[in-house]
């Protein structure tokens, strides 16, 4: 009656924003992510018909800001009629900042929680449930590249490439720890209702998927910087033009942007991403990551800075 399991948070390169359908919550465009590698969440579901109420702890105490989504992600994998849990989450890295806590908690709580129900779920059957708690945890399924395909009735979700058939360094660097403003399943429904921007943004990401998906498997970093780049600003142009606007950015952020610029400008294979928040994820080859990560250090208002390689899929630790 419980399993642990660790999931490592993904990036996408190619954002999901939106969504067509809120009750299945099934995106309204694809995504293609990188799953990181030294940043992990891990999550301990224990039923217990003694239970009277789901319990949380984040990191040794009580937290119950997750509690409601978590709740219903049990009730999703586990059935409705379940024990209540004893929740125990472990993370290493500021939750809801913008650096897809969300992501890892909900790929491995959906994990962890069909294995202590004693469910044995294929890898797709997991990142259909895990998609419907939070878009991008489907991703987080899987290691390496993965790609997110919106098409059908549920969330299904494909490998592009290992982790070691291409690996990358990622950057990340931290502006503000605190959480974000608005979280993005809010600022998403804000968009799609008022953005002038949105429909373009739906119609135009069928090109996007297939230009960063040929670079992913020519294995061509210029063309994947350059599709990687456009579609971040995009996303966060949507979310700039929506009534009331959405705007994660501070001014470390731009600050970040504006080094990158400095470092592409000097011939070093790195670009830019940035999600629900403030920080800037700078995905790079993987001999250059010291010189990137020196730089970001450097840039006024970072406050830390992480360097990790593509990373694993979700994975069981431990039931019992
Ligand atoms: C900007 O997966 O957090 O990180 O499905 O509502 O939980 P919900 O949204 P979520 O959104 C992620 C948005 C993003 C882009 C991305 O990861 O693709």
């Amino acid at each position: 009656m419980r399993a642990t399991a660790i999931a490592q948070p993904n990036i996408a390169l190619i954002k999901y924003w939106g969504k067509r359908d809120l009750e299945r919550n099934l995106p309204a465009v694809g995504s293609i992510s990188i799953t990181l590698r030294d940043l992990y969440t891990e999550m301990c579901v224990e039923l217990d018909e003694g239970l009277s109420a789901d319990r949380l702890t984040v990191n040794g105490a009580v937290d119950d800001a997750l509690l409601p989504r978590l709740s219903a992600c049990l009730d999703l994998v586990v059935g409705r009629s379940r024990p209540c849990a004893r929740i125990v989450s472990r993370c290493n890295f500021p939750i809801g900042a913008g650096l897809a806590s969300s992501a890892s908690a909900f790929a491995a709580t959906t994990l962890a929680a069909a294995h202590a129900a004693g469910k044995s779920l294929s890898i797709e059957a997991l990142a259909g449930l895990a998609g419907q708690s939070s878009g991008s945890a489907a991703r987080s399924l899987y290691g390496g590249f993965a790609e997110l395909e919106n098409r059908g009735d549920a969330i299904a979700v494909r490998a592009l490439c290992g982790r070691d058939e291409w690996p990358l360094s990622v950057v990340v660097a931290i502006t503000e720890t605190g959480p974000k403003a608005i979280g993005s399943t809010e600022a998403m429904e804000i968009s799609r209702k008022t953005s002038p921007f949105y429909s373009n943004w739906v119609e135009r990401q069928k090109d996007d998927l297939g230009t960063a998906r040929e670079a992913i498997l020519k294995r061509d970093f210029e063309q994947l910087a350059t599709i990687a780049e456009h579609n971040c600003l995009k996303m966060h142009s949507v979310m700039w033009a929506s009534r009331p606007p959405t705007v994660y950015w501070n001014s470390a952020t731009l600050r970040c942007l504006e080094s990158v610029r400095e470092l592409q400008g000097a011939g070093l294979g790195v670009f830019f991403t940035i999600d629900a928040g403030p920080q800037v994820k700078a995905v790079c080859l993987p001999e250059y990551a010291d010189d990137v990560r020196a730089a970001l250090s450097a840039t006024e208002g970072v406050d830390d800075v992480m360097v990790t390689g593509l990373g694993d899929a979700a994975r069981l630790t431990d039931v019992a």
